[in-house]
C-alpha cells in the first residue's frame, strides 16, 4: 500500500467484527509504530492490550460515555495508550526544555498513535482513538503505575463498515506562506 493510499484511506471505525486480532499481528503493528519520531528519542510511548472481556465490559460500563461505551463492547481488544512521565519535553535535572512545558509528551504520543493507526489500517484493521472517558478510573482499574500516565484508548479489530471521509479542510485553509 503506497503511503498516500494508507494515510488518505484510513478513517475511525466505529463498527467492528467479531474476530480476534492475533498477537503476532498485533505485535507486528507496535514494532512498525515503534519506528515513531519521538523527542530525542525518547520513545516514551507505551500500549497495554486489554483482552479480558471483563476488564473491557468494566471500562465500557463504568468509564466511558455510551457513545464510546458502544464501540468499546464490540471488540476483542481495546488499547490503552500510556506515556512514561518525565523524559519527553525534560532537561536531565527535572526542568521543562522549552515554552511548552511538559505538552510534548502527548504529542510523542499522538504521533504514535497516529503511526499504530495507519499501520493497523495497512493491516486490514480498524481503529478508532478515544479521548474522552474516566481518567482516575481507568488508571486505577488498569494499575497503571505513578511513572505513567494514560494518554488514549484506540479500539482495534476487524472493521464491519467502510465509512466515507468526514469532510476536510482546503489545503487554502490549512497552508500559508510566509
Ligand atoms: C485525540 C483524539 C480523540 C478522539 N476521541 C474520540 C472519541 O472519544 N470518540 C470517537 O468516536 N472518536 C474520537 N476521535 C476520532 C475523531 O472523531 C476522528 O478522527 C475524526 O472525526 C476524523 O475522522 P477520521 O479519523 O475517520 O478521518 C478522536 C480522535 C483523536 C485524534
Amino acid at each position: 500500500m503506497k503511503a498516500t493510499d494508507c494515510i488518505v484511506g484510513r478513517r475511525s471505525i466505529r463498527k467492528f467484527k467479531n474476530d480476534k486480532i492475533s498477537h503476532s499481528l498485533l505485535e507486528s503493528i507496535v514494532s512498525t509504530a515503534s519506528f515513531s519520531p519521538s523527542w530525542k528519542n525518547t520513545q516514551i510511548t507505551r500500549y497495554i492490550a486489554i483482552e479480558d472481556t471483563s476488564i473491557i465490559k468494566k471500562i465500557a460500563d463504568d468509564f466511558t460515555p455510551e457513545f464510546n461505551a458502544n464501540i468499546i463492547r464490540q471488540v476483542s481488544t481495546l488499547i490503552a495508550v500510556t506515556f512514561v512521565k518525565g523524559r519527553c519535553g525534560f532537561e536531565r535535572n527535572g526542568s521543562f526544555s522549552t515554552k511548552k512545558g511538559d505538552r510534548w509528551q502527548m504529542f510523542d504520543v499522538g504521533v504514535a498513535c497516529q503511526t499504530f493507526c495507519l499501520a493497523a489500517h495497512e493491516a486490514g484493521l480498524g481503529t478508532v482513538i478515544m479521548g474522552i472517558w474516566d481518567e482516575d478510573g481507568i488508571t486505577e482499574l488498569l494499575d497503571i503505575p505513578e511513572t505513567q500516565e494514560l494518554a488514549a484508548l484506540i479500539a482495534i479489530g476487524y472493521p464491519d463498515i467502510s465509512p466515507d471521509a468526514p469532510k476536510r479542510k482546503s489545503v487554502e485553509d490549512l497552508l500559508t506562506y510566509r
